[in-house]
């Protein structure tokens, strides 16, 4: 059946993504011409539709750049202090950054271990050293990890000046011999770096002060990467969430307005006075920033929100994994009929939806985008991965971490109270629980094999694109049906004595263990 006569016929029911299966189409194309690329807001295009969910065993700073070297983006979570979440937006955003211009530098009686404590905080091994310590200044030589890393504790009291290599016996590039109208060539300044053999490159001006900085892991990151996720200055993007509390909202914008790329309010219930009042004073405050909105099930929730001004909207109650809103409120809608009808409304605005929440396998991720979503957002695919934050446990043999709702009372306890409109309660009921998930391994192996699921479903259905996707809804010639019980079954794996972990490992990922493959498939 045509999409709208679907959700036309039953209007009043509430579908979830394994309540339908869609129809194949006619395929004329290889699978090498889908194309995964998608908006998250208006302005943000991402290179692969997922992204990662804010919440404190999801996404902290490894989360984000792993998922952003992927092509997603990652959305740091707010049960932290705003100058913390600060921190770690900028952790992404110098993560890998092509041309470093704003760099981290040193004068030449600082000590070692002023060295050592920049590599313990951002991670870099290689620092240009100025003559006055300032960013620009004259570059006077660089130290290397090479000069200082297997020195003995008594010399880390040494000075910079003892250690580096000095300035005349750099490789460094002037910023007129690797730029042609007056834009730099990347491929000219790459290779200088890649045969000076050096761990980086400084560019400097004319009369030698320091302009940018290209290091050689940067280098390499770019290479394995070429997907990632960045900005018009190469570096990755980054989303942080932020309170629908006004003080809180206010104090956090501040500390990160300048690095974050999108941010995201973040309620379990967007559609309420606080947020519409916060979404028009932020864009009339931070004008640039992205904004997306939610969450939200109901097109005249939306309608609200884009009124308001936001960028993006996300669609999701009661659905996640971890989430018990529907079962103490009452209140919510089953995640597929929620998708259809506010990307419904959204599409009408050119507003990109991100379906949030109750992904469980690369099936749910097509559904959603068939939906008319432009992205989903991952909670539990995600917090079994190794960059999320949390340490890794073994249980009866399998590999697990935690995950926790943000409704839960451990959650909540740290901050996100204010997710569930609780701040100020004195009794609290949660709206999430905690547990376990089975270990993934890492993003950089779990991520592609779930978008190669994503590739092959497109492909069955004859969709090249997020963007066919949508003029196919424009026409209404997306099909699908409702799938009874018996037919769910069916579509399962059925009837076999025995089944192969290489067979199970299409639904769980390449990592996993035949233990944690079974629980993944009973959940
Ligand atoms: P998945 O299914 O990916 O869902 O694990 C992640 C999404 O669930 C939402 N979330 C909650 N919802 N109570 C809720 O009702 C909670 O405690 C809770 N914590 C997270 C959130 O939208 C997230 O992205």
């Amino acid at each position: 059946m045509e999409i709208e006569e679907f959700f036309t016929k039953f209007e009043g029911s509430s579908f979830t993504y394994n309540d339908l299966i869609f129809h194949p189409s006619y395929v004329d194309f290889g699978h090498e011409v889908i194309d995964l690329k998608t908006n998250i807001t208006r302005e943000i295009e991402i290179n692969l539709p997922v992204v990662s969910s804010p919440m404190d065993t999801v996404t902290e700073d490894a989360l984000a750049i792993a998922i952003a070297l992927q092509g997603g983006i990652g959305f740091i979570h707010y049960n932290m202090s705003p100058q913390e979440q600060a921190k770690q937006i900028q952790k992404v955003k110098r993560f890998k950054s092509g041309f470093v211009s704003d760099l981290i530098t040193l004068d030449p009686s600082a000590k070692i271990w002023d060295v050592v404590a920049i590599r313990n905080e951002y991670g870099f091994t290689s620092i240009p050293i100025t003559e006055d310590g300032e960013s620009h200044g004259k570059l006077v030589g660089m130290i290397t990890k090479y000069d200082y890393s297997t020195l003995a504790d008594e010399d880390l009291e040494k000075t910079v000046q003892e250690r580096m290599t000095p300035v005349d016996n750099l490789t460094i590039a002037r910023i007129d011999e690797i730029s042609e109208n007056g834009t730099i060539d990347i491929k000219q300044a790459n290779t200088r770096l890649v045969d000076s053999h050096s761990t980086a490159l400084p560019i400097t001006d004319r009369e030698g002060h320091l302009l940018y900085f290209l290091t050689r892991s940067d280098l390499e990151k770019h290479m394995s990467c070429p997907h990632a996720t960045s900005d018009p200055s190469k570096r990755l993007l980054v989303g942080a969430a932020v309170e629908t509390w006004f003080e809180k909202a206010e104090e956090r914008l501040a500390a990160i307005h300048r690095d974050v790329d999108v941010v995201v309010f973040d309620t379990s219930q967007g559609f309420m006075s606080y947020e519409i009042d916060l979404v028009k004073w932020t864009k009339q405050h931070y004008p640039d920033l992205q904004i997306i909105g939610g969450n939200v099930v109901t097109p005249d929730a939306c309608q609200a929100l884009i009124e308001a001004g936001v960028d993006g909207i996300r669609v999701g109650m009661g659905s996640g994994s971890i989430c018990t809103t529907q079962e103490v409120g009452g209140v919510g809608r089953g995640q597929a009929t929620a998708v259809y009808e506010c990307s419904k409304k959204c599409l009408q605005y050119g507003v990109p939806v991100i379906a949030d929440g109750g992904i469980r396998k690369s099936s749910d991720i097509i559904k959603a985008l068939c939906l008319g979503a432009n992205a989903v957002m991952l909670g539990s695919l995600l917090a079994s991965t190794n960059e999320a934050p949390g340490k890794t446990h073994i249980r009866d043999g399998v590999k697990v971490k935690e995950y926790r709702g943000m409704g839960s009372m451990q959650a909540m306890s740290r901050g996100s109270s204010v997710r569930y409109g609780m701040q100020s309660q004195l009794l609290r009921v949660p709206e999430g629980v905690t547990g376990m998930v089975a270990s993934r391994g890492s993003v950089a192996e779990w991520i592609p094999f779930l978008m190669q699921g994503v590739r092959q479903g497109l492909y069955k259905l004859g969709l090249k694109s997020v963007e066919h996707i949508h003029e196919k809804l424009h026409l209404n010639q997306i099909r699908l049906e409702r799938r009874s019980e018996e037919a769910k079954r069916e579509g399962d794996i059925h009837g076999l004595y025995e089944v192969h972990m290489e067979a199970m490992a299409s639904l769980s990922g390449p990592n996993t263990s035949e233990t944690s493959i079974r629980q993944a498939i009973h959940n």
